[in-house]
């Protein structure tokens, strides 16, 4: 019988062909799948319970015992050594399984991304929200009322007669004898004078229906309406609160002009410019080469409207003012045709963001 070390020769040698030619699968980049279980069965011919090194450490015994320590200890330096192989060689194979996973689920970077379009407040939602803070911190309430109206709400009360011009049907959408769409967002100050007792100080925004149709009318718009009741208000103070919020949405350096006019719920009545924000005033296309632009209609409560919620008109006095927040929407963002803000095209729509 051979000492055995003749063998471990063999099995040396054996090892290391195997192992090349694992090594050689992985620089041709072959299966990492096919090269793992080809590694798994060397280590098993080797290693396992019935491997070549396994079998010739439990045959020890036959050796000559002055043989079995060098024996023994040679087996183990080949057991420890291919060991340490078969884990270099695994590290080698899962970087290549990696490679292969990443070629297998690559991604072209160079495709465009899918986007995920972000909506944005519409530019009259801005405008509101703008308008309703500056009167938030003066100190008024916001107030709402419905959208279909009766007649009496929206002229009756208001002091606008029978055959007043305003309940024209080519302004008004009727929805029958007494109801109709609201041309005004006048009638909240006869809904909140009816349910409150001055003092009080009230906004009202909301959308309002004329029967019109161009560049600077829709259908559909939307007023900001504003009403201060107590003993003792003044024009004086309608002024300073339309200068305030004309400075806080224009800017400070606009000017403002009250010309008198006519309105039936109020006397004395005035419409409010403010200098054009684009020329300063000195005259441009935008304002018709006037320097002022109309921005809202107001004037005191006329003594008829308070008679008809029940206020003593010798007791309470009170402003009213309202404005269209499309026509400072236009003015601010510089639009020039009201359909643009109601035709839904995003990319008309996508300028204003913020
Ligand atoms: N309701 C008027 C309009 O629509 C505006 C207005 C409101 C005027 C309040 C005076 C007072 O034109």
């Amino acid at each position: 019988m051979s000492s055995g070390l003749e063998d471990l020769g063999r099995i040396r040698q054996s090892i290391k062909q195997h192992l090349r030619e694992v090594e050689e699968g992985i620089e041709e980049r072959r299966d990492p799948f096919a090269l793992k279980q080809r590694v798994e069965e060397i280590r098993l011919s080797f290693l396992g319970k019935k491997g070549e090194l396994t079998e010739k450490l439990r045959l020890i015994g036959q050796v000559e015992p002055a043989l079995r320590p060098t024996l023994g200890s040679e087996i183990n330096n080949i057991k420890e050594w291919l060991n340490s192989e078969l884990e270099r060689i695994g590290l080698r194979l899962r970087t290549l399984e990696k490679e292969a996973q990443f070629s297998r689920e690559s991604l072209d970077l160079t495709l465009p991304g899918r986007s995920h379009p972000a909506g944005a407040r519409h530019p009259v939602t801005q405008i509101f929200e703008e308008v309703e803070n500056v009167f938030l911190q003066l100190g008024f309430d916001v107030a709402e009322g419905p959208e279909v109206e009766t007649d009496h709400y929206n002229f009756e009360a208001l002091n606008i007669p029978k055959h007043h011009p305003a309940r024209d049907l080519q302004d008004t959408f009727y929805l029958g004898r007494e109801l109709l769409l609201r041309t005004h967002t006048s009638p909240v100050q006869i809904h909140v004078m009816k349910k409150h007792r001055p003092p009080l100080r009230i906004i009202a925004p909301g959308a309002v229906y004329r029967h019109d149709y161009d560049v600077s009318h829709s259908p559909m718009f939307h007023q900001v309406e504003g009403l201060m009741v107590d003993c003792d208000v003044s024009m004086a103070e309608l002024k300073g609160v339309l200068d305030h919020f004309a400075k806080q949405i224009f800017g400070y350096s606009v000017k403002l002009r009250f010309r008198p006019h006519y309105f039936p719920f109020t006397e004395p009545s005035a419409e409010v410019d403010v200098s054009c924000i684009l020329c300063n005033g000195r005259g441009c296309k935008v304002c018709s080469k006037t320097g002022w632009l109309e921005i809202a209609g107001c004037g005191m409560v006329h003594p008829a409207v308070f008679e008809s919620v029940g206020y003593d008109p010798d007791q309470y006095t009170g402003f009213a003012f309202g404005f269209g927040i499309e026509r400072i929407a236009m003015i601010l963002f510089g639009i020039d045709d009201i359909r643009l803000l109601f035709g839904g095209d995003l990319r008309f729509l996508k300028q204003f963001r913020h």
